[in-house]
């Protein structure tokens, strides 16, 4: 199993290795804890406020555990062009997914289009979206 300690090992050498090993450590754990904080921010020289700071600032990162499944619907304006404000109370009406904004996915022209895990979704309708639903 992937250890904070082998993420950090694996970025500590980049320029900037503070964003990629915050993201590695939520694909891996799903969040970012308070302890992992204190390890990276010791790993890097850095303080647990630096650390802390950046993990509050891009709204991406998760503190806590997130106990549903994450759909990310796109809200920019092409998908509103393509109809996703029908798709929202769709989407919000399963209490077992937590649905969230997200602003352009480079899916435009094939909208709606939404985020789950790393897999993207296009030309979603409300017949595709209750079927991506039951499928989380
Ligand atoms: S506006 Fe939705 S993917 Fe670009």
């Amino acid at each position: 199993m992937t250890s904070i300690a082998d993420i950090v090992a694996e970025h500590e050498h980049r320029e900037g290795p503070l964003l990629p090993i915050l993201h590695d450590v939520q694909k891996v754990f799903g969040h970012i804890s308070e302890d992992a904080m204190r390890d990276i921010a010791h790993a890097l020289n850095l303080t647990r406020a630096e650390v802390y700071g950046v993990v509050s600032f891009y709204h991406d990162f998760r503190k806590e555990a997130e106990a549903r499944s994450v759909l990310k619907l796109c809200r920019a304006e092409a998908c509103k062009a393509r109809g996703v404000d029908a798709l929202v109370p769709i989407a919000e009406s399963q209490s077992r997914v937590k649905v969230e904004a997200i602003y352009c996915l480079g899916l435009c022209s094939v909208g709606p289009a939404a985020l789950v895990d790393d897999q993207v979704y296009a030309r979603l309708d409300s017949a595709r979206l209750r079927n991506l639903l039951e499928a989380m």
